[in-house]
């Protein structure tokens, strides 16, 4: 995502009322209602937890990118982590949040499968693989951030069709760089008819692959979980909004939230020898899942931002990664300093015979 198209999203504040007026701003603040923040968070850890969705479970079934947080562990119960963590890898010191998603991989024509790296996103120097995370609102006083132990899920590790009523590509979707550095990346996330698909790309992209997930923007107001840990939260009524907190929430998720969309910026260049690919001229990347379709794309967050941090920013017309209402900011060198020790200590990086788990959902 570029500045542009970050003014073209302003552009459409102004257009569109419901976002409570935009306009442009290339300091912390946008002037107006509008809060767009985007920041880059590195790899905290690369390793087969899930504390989640397999608490306590060491491994867990397939291999994650965790961001955020030192807190990260097996068991991180539902509780509030920014009191536990004592640093991050986000470019926020005060979000101790966690984010992770499955990892991907490269599978060549004899079988045996590579993990592939992970860059730092445009404009995101310093930061080292990892994630950036947008948080965005759509005025001062419009959304209410997540209050400690709140965490969700988006996405579902065991789809592999394209789901019946369900907008995907808005939740989910992958974005084909057309040549280095981010060529290609002039509209809005999953907003591009061409570049942008709810599967992993048929072809080769030259300049790499980016996914982008948003979370759900509605919350039930009670609880901070849920068993599955997503029917607590709910998309608006009109359904997953393509980076915007947009459309009304349903009467029994009232609450609007901040929209969480995170995008992971994959380095296939060094895959696109077509004489590696697979015979039937099927594309070779497969989530750490074993999903190949791209349908199972998922993401996990854990909200550990420290006090009000996230609704100064949410309520402070804040945007990009500049320190805004008193939020304060730390530099990607010091982010880079916070790690949390691999406790599952397995290959997941050398060329492997089987995905780390057998890539299991
Ligand atoms: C995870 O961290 C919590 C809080 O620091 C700690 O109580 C727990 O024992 C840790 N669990 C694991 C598996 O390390
Ligand atoms: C499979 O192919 C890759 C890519 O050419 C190669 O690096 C790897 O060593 C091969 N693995 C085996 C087991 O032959």
């Amino acid at each position: 995502m570029i500045w542009s198209a970050l003014f073209a999203f302003a552009s459409l504040a102004t257009a569109a009322p419901q976002f409570g007026g935009g306009g442009g701003g290339s300091g912390g603040s946008t002037g107006h209602g509008t809060s767009l923040v985007r920041f880059g968070c590195s790899q905290v850890v690369i390793e087969r937890l899930d504390p989640l969705v397999n608490p306590g479970v060491l491994p867990s079934p397939h291999v994650h990118q965790v961001v955020g947080g030192n807190a990260f562990n097996a068991s991180m119960a539902s509780t509030d982590v920014s009191g536990i963590a004592s640093c991050t890898t986000c470019n926020f010191p005060d979000d101790l949040s966690n984010y992770w998603t499955a990892n991907l991989y490269f599978q060549a024509r004899n079988g045996s499968y590579k993990r592939v790296p992970q860059i730092h996103n445009r404009m995101e120097d310093g930061y080292e693989g990892g994630t950036t995370v947008y948080y965005v609102s759509p005025g001062s006083g419009k959304v209410t951030a997540f209050k400690p132990g709140f965490r969700m899920l988006v996405g579902d590790t065991t789809l592999r069709t394209k789901p019946t009523g369900v907008n995907m590509k808005t939740q989910s979707c992958f974005r084909c760089y057309t040549g280095p550095n981010f060529k290609g990346d002039d509209l809005s996330p999953c907003a591009d008819p061409k570049l942008d698909t709810e599967t992993l790309p048929a072809g080769p992209c030259l300049g790499g692959i980016r996914s982008n997930i948003h979370f759900p923007t509605c919350w039930d107001g009670k609880n901070l979980d849920s068993p599955n840990h997503k029917d607590h939260v709910a998309y608006p009524t009109s359904g997953p909004s393509s980076f915007a907190t947009t459309g009304t929430c349903p009467s029994s998720h009232p609450v609007k939230i901040p929209q969480v969309m995170l995008e992971i910026v994959w380095d296939t260049t060094g895959f696109n020898d077509k004489s590696e690919w697979p015979a039937d001229g099927s594309q070779p990347f497969v989530l750490s899942n074993g999903d190949k379709t791209g349908y199972a794309q998922h993401a996990d967050y854990v909200f550990g931002w420290k006090g009000d941090a996230l609704q100064k920013l949410m309520d402070g017309g804040c945007f990009g990664a500049a320190t805004c209402n008193g939020v304060k900011t730390q530099t990607a060198a010091t982010a880079n300093k916070c790690a949390v020790k691999d406790t599952v200590a397995e290959d997941t990086n050398g060329w492997l015979t089987e995905l780390p788990g057998h890539g299991m959902e």
